[in-house]
C-alpha cells in the first residue's frame, strides 16, 4: 500500500458533511418498517439483502429457516440460504466499479501524530488480492481458519478482507492478550497460520507481538496445534526487523511475500451460511466462547444497520475508536463503513496520547461525519477538561455513536453538548459479540426523542422482551423490568459457538425456553424505551473489554501459592467495572504485597493486562453455601463497604468468614 499525501481532494469525493434526505424522516417510517421487519422477515430481509451483489440470487421465499426453541428440535438459523456472495466483494470490488476507487477506504493514524497513510479503494482492494493470493499458496482453503494478531495497521482490515476473499475464517485476536490466551484460541479453531507484526508502540511503551506471537506458536505446538506459516508484518517504531526472533522455516516477511503476489484474486463465492469468521468472547463459566458469524446474514446485518442505525453513505468518514480485537472493530470500523463506501479511520496509538487533543485533532483533520466510540474512552477523554474538544473545529461531526457498556448522564451530557454542541444525536447503541449488529438504538432522527442513558428502541427484526428472572414469564406492560431477552432471529445472529453447539443451545436458548437470553438486565420504560441495568450473569465489563470472573479466576488459581479466588466486578469511576478478587492462598505462605504482585503478573501472562485484577483481597475463607456455592452477592457487599446491607446469610456454611473478610479489606 502507498502513502498518499492528497488527503483533502479524496476526503470529498462524496457528500461528506452537507445535509442530505433523512432515512427514517418521521416516526411513521420507523414504525412501519420496523413491523414489516417483524411480521415478515424474510420478505423484509430478502428486500434488504439486494442492496448487496450476490452472485447467485436466493429465492424470494423459502431462504430463512429457523429454531429457537430447544423443546422443538436443535437450534438453527438460516438466511438467504440458496444465495452465493462475497463479503470482501461488497466491501471493494462493487465500489471501485461504481467509480470511488480512488475515494479512501481506510485513512489511519499510529501512534505518533505524524505517521499517517491512507488507503484508497483500488489500493486496498490490490493488496487484498495479493494476500489472498499469498494465503491460497500457503494451502489455505474455503472454511479453513486463519488467526490474525495484528496492532491497528491498515494491513488488519486487509487481512480480515483477504480472509472473506477465500472464504478462509478469520479469528481476530487483539493484540492485547497473552501468548496463552492467543495459544489456546489458535488451538481451538485448528489455524495453521498466523498473521502477526513485529511490535506496536502503545503510548511510549512497545509492545513485542511477534515475540508473543512466537511463545503461542510453541504452546500451541505442545497442545498438538502445529503452525505451518506465520507471516509477520514489519511495523516501524517497534522493533527493527533485525532484531525480530525468526524461524526461517515458518515465518514470512510481509513485505518479501505479499507485494510479489499477482493484484488479481478472483472472489470464492459463498454460500450465504458459509462461516465468515470467529471472535471469541467471555461467557459466565468456562473458557472463551469462538462466537461463529456467517457470511449473507451478517453483511446484510451490519451494512443495513449502519445505513439506517449511524445514516452511514458512500463518502462518509467515520471514525470509530474500537480495534479491530473486538466486535465493535469488526462490524463499524472494518466490514460496516466499508459496505457503506464510506472513509473508515484507524487510530493506531491510544487516543489519549500525546495529549487530551488526539482524537479530536483527527476528527477535523479528517471532516468526521460519524464518531464511534465507547464510554469508557468519553470518561477518560472529558477528565481532561472541555478545553481540548473546543481546540478542534468539530463541525463536521453529524452522529455521535457509542456502545460495549453503559453510558452515564455526565458522559452523556459531555458527549452530546461538548463535542457535538447540542447539534448531533448520540447514538448509544446496545448490542453484543453474539448479535453482530447493533440491536437497541436511539435514533439519529430528528423526531426521536433520546434519554440520556438509554438504548432506545429495537432495530428492524429485533423483538426484545423483558422476562420475570423468577418465574420466566414474559413481562407484558410497558413499564417492565427484568431481563433482557429476544424473541425470534435477525440476519446478524451468531450461528453457532464454534464445536460446541451443546454450549450455544444451553448457554442461551435453555435460560429462557423459546427466547435468546442477552445476560443483561434491563427496564423497559413508559414511552417503549430500553435501559440496560448491567449484566445478570459472572460476566464483567472493564473498560468495554468483556471479562467472564471464570477465566480471571482459573488464571489466578493456576498458580501454585492460590488455593482458591473468587472474583467480581466493582464500580469504577473511568473503566465502568473493575475487577476485584478475593484470593485464598495455599497454607503455608504468607500475604504480602510481593506475593500480591506474583498474581498479578501472573493475571498478566495468563490473560492479558486489561484482566489484571484491580484489588487482591486476602481471604482466609470465603463465603459459601453448604453445597459449597460461593455467595458473590456477599462478596460485593463487602468489596463495596456495604456490609451492612449483607441480607440473608443464614445459608452461609461459616458465617464466621464474613467478618474476617471485613477486617481484611484495604490490608
Ligand atoms: O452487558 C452488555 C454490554 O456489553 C455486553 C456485550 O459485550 P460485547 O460482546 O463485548 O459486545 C460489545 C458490542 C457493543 C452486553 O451484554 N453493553 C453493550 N452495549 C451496551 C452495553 N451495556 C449498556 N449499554 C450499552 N449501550
Amino acid at each position: 500500500m502507498q502513502r498518499l499525501e492528497v488527503l483533502a481532494r479524496q476526503l470529498t469525493a462524496g457528500a461528506a458533511v452537507e445535509d442530505r434526505t433523512p432515512l427514517l424522516a418521521t416516526k411513521n417510517d420507523y414504525d412501519t418498517m420496523y413491523k414489516r421487519s417483524i411480521q415478515d422477515p424474510e420478505g423484509f430481509w430478502g428486500e434488504m439483502a439486494l442492496g448487496y451483489h450476490w452472485d447467485r440470487k436466493f429465492p424470494a421465499r423459502g431462504h430463512m429457516a429457523a429454531n429457537t426453541d430447544i423443546r422443538r428440535g436443535p437450534v438453527s438459523i438460516q438466511f438467504f440460504a440458496g444465495g452465493t456472495t462475497n463479503m470482501s466483494y461488497n466491501c471493494l470490488d462493487r465500489w471501485v466499479a461504481a467509480g470511488r476507487g480512488e475515494q479512501a477506504a481506510l485513512i489511519w493514524e499510529g501512534n505518533d501524530e505524524n505517521e499517517r497513510r491512507t488507503v484508497s479503494y483500488r489500493e486496498l482492494l490490490a493488496e487484498v488480492n495479493r494476500l489472498s493470493n499469498w494465503l491460497k499458496s500457503r494451502g489455505v482453503k474455503k472454511g479453513d481458519a486463519v488467526t490474525i494478531y495484528l496492532p491497528m495497521v491498515p494491513e488488519l482490515p486487509a487481512a480480515m478482507l483477504a480472509c472473506a476473499r477465500v472464504g478462509a475464517v478469520h479469528s481476530v485476536v487483539f493484540a492485547g492478550f497473552s501468548a496463552d490466551s492467543l495459544a489456546q484460541r489458535m488451538v481451538d479453531c485448528n489455524a495453521k497460520v498466523l498473521l502477526t507484526a513485529t511490535g506496536v508502540m502503545r503510548g511510549t511503551k512497545p509492545v513485542l507481538l511477534k515475540t508473543i506471537a512466537d511463545d503461542a506458536v510453541k504452546l500451541a505446538a505442545k497442545a498438538g496445534q502445529e503452525t505451518s506459516s506465520v507471516l509477520c508484518l514489519e511495523v516501524a517504531n517497534a522493533l527493527a526487523a533485525a532484531d525480530t526472533p525468526w524461524n526461517p522455516v515458518r515465518d514470512v516477511w510481509w513485505h518479501a511475500a505479499v507485494p510479489m503476489q499477482s493484484a488479481e484474486c478472483e472472489p470464492t463465492w459463498l454460500d450465504s451460511e458459509d462461516r465468515s469468521f470467529l471472535l471469541y468472547t467471555s461467557g459466565s463459566t468456562g473458557k472463551p466462547k469462538g462466537v461463529v458469524h456467517c457470511v449473507g446474514g451478517y453483511m446484510v446485518g451490519v451494512g443495513v444497520s449502519c445505513r439506517y442505525l449511524y445514516d452511514m453513505r458512500p463518502g462518509d468518514v467515520v471514525f470509530t475508536t474500537a480495534d479491530c480485537g473486538w466486535i465493535t472493530g469488526h462490524s463499524y470500523l472494518a466490514y460496516g463503513p466499508l459496505l457503506c463506501g464510506c472513509s473508515s479511520v484507524i487510530m493506531g496509538g491510544i487516543p489519549t496520547h500525546p495529549d487530551g487533543g488526539r482524537a479530536w485533532r483527527m476528527v477535523e483533520r479528517y471532516k468526521v461525519r460519524q464518531f464511534y466510540t465507547a464510554p469508557t474512552l468519553l470518561r477518560s477523554l472529558l477528565q481532561l477538561g472541555d478545553a481540548w474538544p473546543r481546540q478542534s473545529d468539530l463541525s463536521s461531526l453529524r452522529v455521535l455513536a457509542s456502545a460495549g457498556e453503559p453510558m452515564n448522564e455526565h458522559a452523556w451530557h459531555w458527549f452530546h453538548e461538548v463535542v457535538g454542541s447540542s447539534r448531533c444525536p448520540v447514538v448509544d447503541t446496545w448490542w453484543q459479540t453474539e448479535t453482530g449488529n447493533a440491536m437497541l438504538i436511539p435514533l439519529p432522527c430528528k423526531w426521536f426523542q433520546a434519554k440520556a442513558g438509554s438504548a432506545g428502541v429495537p432495530f428492524f427484526g429485533v423483538c426484545p422482551v423483558v422476562l420475570d428472572p423468577t418465574t420466566g414469564n414474559e413481562i407484558c406492560t410497558t413499564e417492565a423490568e427484568g431481563v433482557l431477552a429476544l424473541r425470534g432471529v435477525w440476519p446478524g445472529m451468531m450461528r453457532t459457538l464454534h464445536g460446541d453447539h451443546e454450549r450455544f443451545e444451553s448457554a442461551y436458548f435453555a435460560p429462557y425456553k423459546g427466547y435468546y437470553f442477552t445476560g443483561d438486565g434491563c427496564r423497559r420504560d413508559a414511552d417503549g424505551h430500553y435501559w440496560i441495568t448491567g449484566r445478570v450473569d459472572d460476566v464483567i465489563n472493564v473498560s468495554g473489554h468483556r471479562i467472564g470472573t471464570a477465566e480471571v479466576e482459573s488464571a489466578l488459581t493456576e498458580h501454585p501459592d492460590c488455593a482458591e479466588a473468587a472474583v467480581i466486578g466493582v464500580d469504577h469511576a473511568l473503566k465502568g467495572q473493575a475487577i476485584y478478587a478475593f484470593v485464598t492462598l495455599r497454607g503455608h505462605v504468607q500475604t504480602s504485597d510481593a506475593m500480591r504482585k506474583l498474581l498479578m503478573d501472573h493475571v498478566r501472562k495468563s490473560i492479558g493486562p486489561f484482566a489484571v485484577p484491580e484489588v487482591i483481597h486476602w481471604a482466609p475463607g470465603l463465603p459459601k453455601t453448604r453445597s459449597g456455592k460461593i455467595m458473590r452477592r456477599v462478596l460485593r457487599k463487602i468489596a463495596s463497604g456495604e456490609e451492612k446491607e449483607l441480607g440473608d446469610i443464614s445459608t452461609l456454611a461459616e458465617p464466621g468468614v464474613v467478618d474476617m473478610l471485613i477486617k481484611l479489606r484495604g490490608k
